[in-house]
């Protein structure tokens, strides 16, 4: 069932087009993933859902009533809507505890059992409980404003990159416990992020914004393997882009002849594989299929990154593909390898 849906949104900031008929249809209980570059609106989406800001055109429904739009405006406290904005906004005079109770009623009997609650529901110390904000630490903050909103339970949470300042390993268990609270309270999510790894791993569904427009909203899964432009690619995952020509269902590139996916669009176009889709064997002269040779091994681990240089026959320069391989059995530097696609190739659309 659709619980949110925005329709041909717009908003301008004077000459800017900070957006341009959005559309979404996001589930009760979903978890969608807004994804694009600095400045292309994720946050002023995020806003104008919450009430902070109004759209110039288009309108907001949610569970069936209309939040903004044909000349309603619901103000942003009565929505039911949880935001953890990009800088935590926390109240500077209140304490770590006052901040998380803030929408609490100020006589409820178990509101410091609450507080405490959702303290170690952030994993926050209990002992911070008495700091002000400017006492705590970036990734501290963020987890006082993310208590904060799940304290009012709301029916919608709207996180506008509530991790970008925890480490790593803090991070991803932040990014489950968070997907674990609020599939348990059956809150239906919208999380803005920089991190590839993030949208794919948290969301059931996927926007992604350019400039102002949707460019692709789909389940994670169709956007990594079936990404419409390059920028889609290259942000979702490692992604080997060559120039080919389509004809009759194969295409004509540097690794020779790949079946692509049927319905693809003919002619020149622009093809992806995805690294998990290349394999890397010892060749000897005289094998058959693309073969090429090491150029550079670059160790990151568990992946390694193999520039292989294929000569061209018919070029005067050759070509290099960056290919992923997992770590142990890597051919090096001078060394011929064989190049095997495996299941077909995404043609771009653009
Ligand atoms: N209050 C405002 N007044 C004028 N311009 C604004 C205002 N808010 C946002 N903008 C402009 O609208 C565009 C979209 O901004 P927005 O904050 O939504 O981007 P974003 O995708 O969240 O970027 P980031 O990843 O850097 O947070 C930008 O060009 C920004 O400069
Ligand atoms: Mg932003």
């Amino acid at each position: 069932m659709t619980f949110l849906t925005i329709d041909a949104i717009g908003k301008s900031y004077g000459p800017t087009l900070a957006l341009d008929a959005i559309d979404m249809k996001i589930e009760a209980g979903g978890r969608t993933a807004i994804v694009g570059p600095s400045g292309s609106g994720k946050t002023t989406l995020l806003r104008i859902i919450a009430g902070f800001e109004t759209p110039d055109v288009g309108s907001l429904i949610l569970d069936g009533r209309a939040l903004a739009g044909k000349g309603v405006l619901v103000p942003a406290h009565k929505r039911g809507i949880g935001i953890v904005s990009q800088d935590g906004a926390l109240f500077p005079h209140l304490t770590v505890a006052d901040n998380i109770g803030f929408g609490l009623a100020k006589k409820a009997a178990d509101r410091d059992k609450r507080i405490a609650e959702l303290m170690e529901m952030v994993e926050l110390d209990g002992i911070m409980a008495a700091r002000r904000p400017h006492q705590l630490s970036g990734g501290q903050q963020q987890r006082v404003a993310l208590a904060r909103a799940l304290a009012l339970k709301p029916r919608l949470m709207l996180l506008d990159e509530p991790f970008s300042a925890l480490d790593t390993g803090l991070r991803d268990t932040m990014r489950r416990t968070v997907a674990r609270v609020l599939r348990a309270a059956g809150t239906t999510a919208i999380l803005v992020t920089h991190d590839q790894a993030e949208a794919l791993s948290f969301a059931d569904q996927v926007a992604v914004l350019r400039q102002g427009r949707l460019v692709q909203f789909g389940s994670p899964r169709a956007l990594y393997g079936k990404p419409r432009d390059r920028e889609t690619a290259t942000f979702l995952g490692e992604a080997i882009l060559l120039d080919a020509n389509i004809v009759s269902g194969r295409a004509d590139c540097v690794l020779g002849s790949l079946v692509v996916e049927p319905g693809s669009k003919k002619g020149r176009a622009t093809i992806m594989l995805r690294p998990e889709q290349i394999r890397l064997t010892t060749a000897t002269a005289g094998s058959e299929g693309p073969v090429g040779h090491v150029d550079d091994v670059e160790f990151g681990g568990g992946d390694c990154m193999v520039l292989v240089r294929i000569d061209r026959t018919d070029r005067a320069m050759p070509d290099f593909l960056s290919i992923k391989c997992v770590g142990f059995d890597i051919p090096g530097p001078g060394a011929l390898v064989r190049i095997s696609v495996h299941g077909p190739a995404h043609v771009l659309a653009d």
